[in-house]
């Protein structure tokens, strides 16, 4: 785990030490002693939590708004940015050169479709329907495959656009829908307490394109909060391997592992750190990815739209849209990346009330820490000033973790195995609901509450887990306190 260091200040020493402890030096706190004493550099530090990348006020409306320390030309992209990842892409030709593109094959037809304000959009409802903000992703339940003979892809697109061209009048095939449901599973807390949650099973119906092919299994991916994710970016690299410990050589049960992923620009092998198994390097992919993933709009990372061979088609209609090159130019791209990157951090509320640090304390003590790692400060050579050299709070460790058979899906990414997950960053969870007015977690939005989302941890976590269940009522609210705060 890594060290909080932070210095009192002779003020804060004066307010709650006793004179016999003012020999003036500051004392350095670390995570075993810094909750004996409230703080305040500390607590200030916290609150806000994405550093001079906080946003300034809190909106009960959005996470959209770029972090405080923005300056106003990078403000003048965010909102620029922003436009492209709200406005919905249409289909080429089209009267609007700048937007469009969209599909042939597509998931949705734009970025906020999925990332409602910021976070995450409506979940599927049960039944069958065309999913939106619930991708399914394809995968293999070995290591080291390629899609080659599987005409789906990657990921099932749901949606198609409608072509009149000349003899082209027919349109590609959807790929699927998808039928979800649930089926409960109960369990009780050491203190009695009963509770129940649901586990999902997924079906895809009207394949567009025959059988899934043998060894390829649905990946279900309910799509992320994204606010932040410029900080999560310029965390050194050194910063995540220092923390990594895939042999778990120190004994604790956990191992955190990196993902390593291609860099499609340079073709590097990188550490994974966006994208639910840690599939992309570095933020500028993921976001290029999602363009052309989700909305069929090619651009300089990933010129080939993402119909496969045998998808006859979707390469014809790919043809018809009277793009030279690809449909999203650099200048373009970069200006949702700059949008994405600055994305603020809400800051987190109240942590100095007796409760919350209870919940703080009992998030140490449980090891939630050993994942949900607090604190980095971020790389100072990062090249985006604005984003170097900030003390964050995410909460995560950004590593994959076996999380067990519950959670597992069976689907390899790289070298994420079939029940490793990334540790997902914290802050900002607890507003989802006042926010989107929806509120669900995990990888695939089972869990209805965050106390769902703790009792489905299993593998690496399952001690915490039990640790969980063992505490009384009270000291569950004060954990939930904790993190429905930061
Ligand atoms: C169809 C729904 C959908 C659309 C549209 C979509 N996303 Fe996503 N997004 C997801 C899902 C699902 C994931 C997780 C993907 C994975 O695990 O591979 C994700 C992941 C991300 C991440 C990584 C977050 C993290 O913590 O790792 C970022 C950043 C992101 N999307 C930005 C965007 C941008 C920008 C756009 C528009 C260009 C976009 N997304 C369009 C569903 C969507
Ligand atoms: C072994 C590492 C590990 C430990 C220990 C751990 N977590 Fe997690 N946590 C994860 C991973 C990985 C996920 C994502 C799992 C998934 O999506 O299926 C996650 C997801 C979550 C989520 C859902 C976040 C979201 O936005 O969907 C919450 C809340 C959470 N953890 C809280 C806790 C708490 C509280 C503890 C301590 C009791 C804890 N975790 C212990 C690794 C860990």
């Amino acid at each position: 785990m890594k060290k909080v260091k932070m210095v009192i200040s002779t003020a804060v020493i004066i307010t709650v030490i006793t004179a016999a402890y003012l020999t003036a030096s500051p004392v350095t706190l670390t995570a075993t002693n810094e909750y004996n004493v409230l703080n305040k550099e500390l607590l200030a530090s916290q609150t806000k939590a994405g550093g001079n990348m906080t946003v300034r006020r809190l909106s009960k409306r959005s996470f959209v708004y770029a972090g405080e320390g923005a300056t106003q030309k990078q403000q003048l992209a965010f909102w620029t940015g922003f436009s492209l990842f709200r406005d919905p892409w249409v289909t080429a030709p089209s009267a609007t050169k700048d937007r469009d593109g969209l599909g042939p094959l597509f998931n949705a037809r734009s970025c906020i479709a999925c990332h409602q304000a910021g976070a995450r959009a409506g979940m599927s409802e049960t039944g069958e329907s065309l999913p939106t903000a619930l991708t399914i992703r394809l995968g293999f339940n070995k290591p080291n495959m390629n899609h080659e003979n599987n005409v789906y892809g990657g990921q099932v697109q749901p949606r198609v656009t409608k072509f009149v061209h000349g003899q082209h009048n027919n349109s590609p095939n959807s790929e699927a829908w998808l039928k979800l449901s649930y089926s409960p599973v109960n369990g009780q807390f050491s203190d009695g307490e009963v509770y129940q949650l649901q586990k999902p099973s997924y079906e895809l119906t009207r394949l567009g394109y025959g059988e899934l092919p043998e060894h390829i299994f649905p990946s279900p991916r309910f799509a992320p909060n994204i606010f932040g994710a410029g900080l999560l970016d310029a965390i050194s690299d050194n910063d995540l391997l220092a923390q990594e410990d895939s042999k778990d050589i120190n004994n604790d049960g956990i191992s955190a592992k990196y993902n390593r992923v291609p860099n499609v620009k340079n073709g590097d092998i990188e550490i994974g750190r966006f994208g639910l198994k840690a599939k992309h390097p570095n933020l500028a992919q993921q976001v290029a990815a999602a363009f052309r993933d989700d909305i069929g709009i090619t651009n300089s990372y990933f010129p080939m739209e993402s119909c496969t061979k045998k998808q006859i088609l979707c390469q014809q209609a790919s043809e018809l849209g009277g793009h030279k090159s690809v449909e999203i130019p650099d200048k373009l791209l970069d200006l949702v990346i700059s949008f994405n990157g600055l994305l603020g951090v809400p800051p987190a509320r109240s942590l100095s009330q007796p409760k919350k640090q209870q919940g703080q304390k009992l998030f140490h003590q449980l090891g939630c820490v050993q994942c949900h790692i607090p604190s980095y400060t971020t790389d100072k050579n990062y090249h985006v000033p604005a984003l170097s050299g900030q003390t964050i709070w995410p909460y995560t460790d950004l590593a994959l973790h076996d999380m067990g058979e519950g959670l597992a899906d069976g689907v390899y990414e790289f070298k994420a195995t079939g029940s490793e997950w990334r540790t997902p960053p914290l802050w900002g969870i607890g507003l989802q609901k006042t926010i989107t007015g929806q509120q669900r977690f995990l990888h695939d939005g089972r869990a209805r509450t965050i106390t769902e989302a703790i009792l489905w941890h299993g593998g690496e976590a399952k001690t915490a887990q039990e640790k969980f269940k063992q505490l009384t009522k009270d000291q569950r609210q004060a954990l939930l306190m904790f993190l429905k705060s930061i």
